[in-house]
């Protein structure tokens, strides 16, 4: 049983074969640094408490192994300054070798952050306003990543308090510096992440400032600071596409903003111009965004993907919990996963479909249906009396004490200020 569950994974996850490490090369900026990359037009971005090496597995599994590669990936953005001053928020954000107290020759095995088997390619980024701060904390996590990125677009209140992300974009000569300063001294290239500014002439200005100052490429958010909350509006791909038409040709820029659905990927690369587009929500919303129609196909086969009467479906969330709680333990914890008994699939002629248990991962109907059971009509559960639960008591009269509120959601709310 054990190895059909790991020749299942073999078909999700890249094989070591199949997703070799970059050769150490020679330091290449700009677009053929992004050639080198393989030209990747979609991206991962980058998600505080989101786009962790989990989920960059997760999201990158639902496409063909071959094209696992293709898809570039951000981390979340890291705290320049803590990360240079403090072991203990280094081996906590970003755990790229296994280490052992006991085992000392595991400290260079590689483990989860930028493995070169399936993390690959991966952008590391920063929040920063101290340009040695930020060198001190990229030469860090250089070895294992492809490049590092410059936060300019986090618009929170806390970034207000710690002068970062969107908020340096009073401080043009300090972008500077901090840019210069990882291209001129750190092994991998540096990159950057900005925000639209309220003009278009300005953003362009702002991108150029970038470019001068040695960044790799943008990637361009097409919201403006104050578009968050409940402002947060639709992003402005004609100031990406003003970019396009205005910066030399051989800029590499990433469009931000937007999408939905897999089918506004490729609008946005067409309508920006742009050579990469990234998306955050549409990815928490639905892991497979990147994956297209053949990943549907895949998953439908797999029973993992559900279409309705209506033609529209959807992955399901206990097939994707199922492929996190895989990644969890073959990665994190190294062992294999436990069997599980296969996901459940209705029939669509209203026969229940016997489903073969040899295989406990990859359920295959059989070739002769059973005789008819009735089903239920369908999103009406009805409990038995006998095992109805007993009533719950009566709602008390006094008020419950008021519980402590949930930070807002999407909101960077790990790195402290200051
Ligand atoms: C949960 C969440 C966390 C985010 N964290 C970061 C971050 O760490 N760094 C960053 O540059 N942007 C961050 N962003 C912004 C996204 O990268 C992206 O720029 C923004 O959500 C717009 O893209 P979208 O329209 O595809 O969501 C975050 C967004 C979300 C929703």
């Amino acid at each position: 049983m054990a190895s059909n569950a790991q020749s299942e994974d073999r078909e999700i996850f890249p094989s070591p074969k199949s997703m070799s490490s970059p050769a150490k090369r020679r330091k290449l900026t700009g677009r053929a640094f992004y050639e080198s990359l393989g030209n990747p037009s979609y991206i991962l971005a980058p998600m505080v408490d989101q786009s962790e090496f989990a989920w960059r597995l997760l999201s990158r599994s639902f496409l063909q192994p071959s094209q696992q590669s293709s898809l570039l990936a951000y981390t979340p953005m890291l705290h320049a300054r803590l990360y240079k001053e403090t072991q203990s928020y280094r081996d906590h954000h970003f755990q790229p070798v296994r280490t052992s107290f006991t085992s000392p020759s595991t400290q260079s095995e590689a483990y989860l952050d930028g493995n070169p088997i399936n993390d690959r390619p991966l952008i590391v980024q920063f929040c920063a306003n101290d340009p040695d701060d930020l060198l001190q904390a990229a030469k860090h996590v250089a070895p294992y990543c492809d490049a590092v990125d410059l936060n300019l677009g986090c618009p929170q209140g806390i970034a207000r308090k710690g002068h970062y992300g969107s908020f340096l974009q009073e401080s043009p000569n300090l972008i500077h510096s901090l840019v210069s300063t990882l291209a001129n001294n750190l092994d991998i290239p540096v990159t950057a992440k900005m925000r639209v500014l309220d003009t278009r002439e300005d953003t362009l200005r702002y991108a150029r400032l970038l470019l001068d100052a040695g960044a790799s490429w943008i990637a361009v958010h097409g919201r403006r600071r104050e578009q968050k909350g409940h402002e947060t509006g639709l992003a402005d791909w004609t100031i990406i596409r003003y970019l396009r038409e205005n910066l030399p040709k051989e800029t590499v820029i990433l469009a931000n903003g937007n999408i939905l659905g897999h089918e506004d990927l490729d609008q946005c690369l067409q309508k920006t111009g742009a050579d990469g587009v990234m998306s955050a929500e549409g990815n928490l919303c639905d892991p497979g965004i990147f994956a297209g129609e053949e990943g549907r196909r895949e998953g439908e086969k797999r029973g993992e993907y559900w279409v309705g009467k209506d033609g529209k479906g959807g992955w399901r969330m206990d097939a994707v919990l199922r492929r996190y709680l895989d990644i969890l333990y073959r990665f994190v914890l190294g062992k294999d996963p436990p069997l599980r008994t296969p996901l459940f699939v209705p029939s669509k002629t209203g026969y229940n479909v016997q489903l073969d248990t040899s295989s406990p991962r990859e359920p295959t109907p059989t070739t002769t249906p059973p005789p008819p059971i009735p089903q239920p009509a369908p999103h009406q559960y009805t409990i038995p009396s006998q095992q109805r639960p007993p009533r719950q008591p009566r709602r008390p009269t006094t008020p419950p004490q008021k519980t402590q509120t949930k930070p807002p959601r999407h909101t960077y709310h790990s790195p402290p200020t200051s």
